[in-house]
């Protein structure tokens, strides 16, 4: 716990005491994408007794019925596709006591053209029911991503992107991005309700737990690392030498949801975008050992002769064999399509990671950080915990 959480720990309890009969809720959280990787942090976290601007009512939205290992967490939930103009007027403006909004999600397209398109359409969705139906709306809360200065995945390597360490003031790339488009949306949506404040993150990889998250690299690989352990081959590394060799790092999907609650509550934070990672760098020819020795697999790594490998191409006929280790092992049914994010590996471990700098986030005041190779340990941990993998 950061002195900042201690210190607004603190206020909260103090506001607390001097108004004797203290409401039941300080603050009330709508959470767009409730159940993907950060969405999950920020259901798990926001509720605890001590967590800044509490206690927190907490209403999360996802267009699935709610998973088991969703239930946990005392919040409402709220089965809504925001892609729908009509349902989203429907499931949410009756929530009048909305504080403040946590906007976690997006939708995967083909093009980036289409991703603009149907992202800015989710976004303006929401903002058009909640602005001028939440009274007490006090700050909405975007997630973006280090995309914002490399481009597109379907641009990579063809626009030049920014030279690393990326740092917010840069300015946007010259090509099509929807995290852009999210962001204008945004800043024309705050203008709207005076005082309504805004926070943009941008996380790099995130580590954390969530089987039905459109990009989820450790979750992946932990399937991966089951699927070659139960055929008993090696579990060789899929990306280049440079992925293997060089610096990488990560973010850790309660850190962000830390850093997005601190934008939230702290003065000092509003009307800022911020980078989030964790603040160590790592090797994956390092933690490929670790994943290896954590699923008793023999460590294959990386094949110089065979060069990078297609993830996408690899797993394409695994969905029986998964269906075979579930049964077999016990596990929380899941299918392969949804655990297995084999484009998202391929991406990220097919390129040169590229790194951000977290110097304007401690210049603000947060000071949050993660051990990745804890990071990584502990949500493996939670994964088995929960049964989604063995
Ligand atoms: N994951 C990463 O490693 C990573 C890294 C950097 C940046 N980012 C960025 O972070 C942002 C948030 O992504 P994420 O990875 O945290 O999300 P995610 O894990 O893919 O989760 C998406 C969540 O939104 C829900 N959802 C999807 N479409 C919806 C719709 N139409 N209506 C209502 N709910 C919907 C999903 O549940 P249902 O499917 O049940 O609706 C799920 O709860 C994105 O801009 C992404 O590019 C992610």
């Amino acid at each position: 716990m950061s002195w900042w959480w201690e210190g607004a720990v603190g206020v909260a309890k103090k506001k607390l005491d001097e108004n004797e009969a203290p409401p039941k809720y300080q603050s009330a959280a709508l959470i767009i994408g409730i159940t993907g990787i950060v969405g999950n942090s920020l259901a798990e976290i926001l509720p605890l007794s001590d967590t800044p601007g509490g206690p927190w009512k907490v209403y999360g939205v996802a267009r699935r019925p709610r998973p088991d290992w969703n239930a946990d967490h005392p919040i409402e939930y709220i089965q809504c596709d925001i892609s729908d103009p009509e349902q989203t007027i429907n499931k949410l403006s009756n929530l009048n006591d909305v504080t403040h909004l946590f906007y976690v999600t997006w939708a995967n397209k083909e093009t980036e053209k289409e991703n603009s398109e149907i992202n800015g359409k989710m976004f303006k969705n929401v903002l058009d029911v909640v602005i001028p139906n939440c009274g007490k709306l006090q700050h909405v809360s975007l997630q973006t991503g280090r995309k914002h200065y490399l481009g597109p995945y379907e641009l990579y390597g063809k626009v030049a992107g920014h030279d690393p360490p990326f740092h917010e003031e840069l300015p946007r790339l010259d090509a099509p991005n929807f995290y852009y488009i999210l962001e204008d949306i945004l800043f024309e949506g705050v203008k709207l309700k005076e005082g309504l404040t805004w926070s943009v993150h941008r996380p790099g990889v995130i580590f954390g737990f969530s089987p039905y998250s459109m990009m989820n690299i450790l979750g992946t690989l932990c399937v991966y690392a089951t699927i070659c352990k139960h055929e008993g081959v090696p579990f060789k590394f899929p990306g280049t030498k440079e992925a293997w060799e060089n610096y990488s790092d990560s973010s850790d999907a309660d850190l962000i949801a830390e850093q997005h609650i601190w934008a939230a509550v702290e003065p000092y934070a509003k009307n800022e975008a911020f980078n989030i990672s964790n603040g160590d760098v790592f090797k994956w020819k390092h933690f490929w050992k670790v994943l290896s020795e954590q699923f008793e697999v023999d460590n294959g790594g990386f094949d110089e002769s065979a060069g990078k490998t297609s993830m996408v191409e690899t797993m394409k006929d695994k969905a029986a064999v998964w269906d075979e280790i579930v049964r077999e092992k016990g596990l929380v049914p899941t299918k392969l399509e949804d655990v297995g994010v084999w484009w998202f590996v391929d991406t990220i471990l097919g390129n040169e990671c590229q790194l951000d700098t977290m110097n304007k986030s401690k210049e603000h005041g947060f000071f949050g950080f993660r051990n990745s190779k804890s990071s990584l340990i502990s949500w493996i941990d939670k994964m088995r915990g929960y049964k989604i993998v063995p």
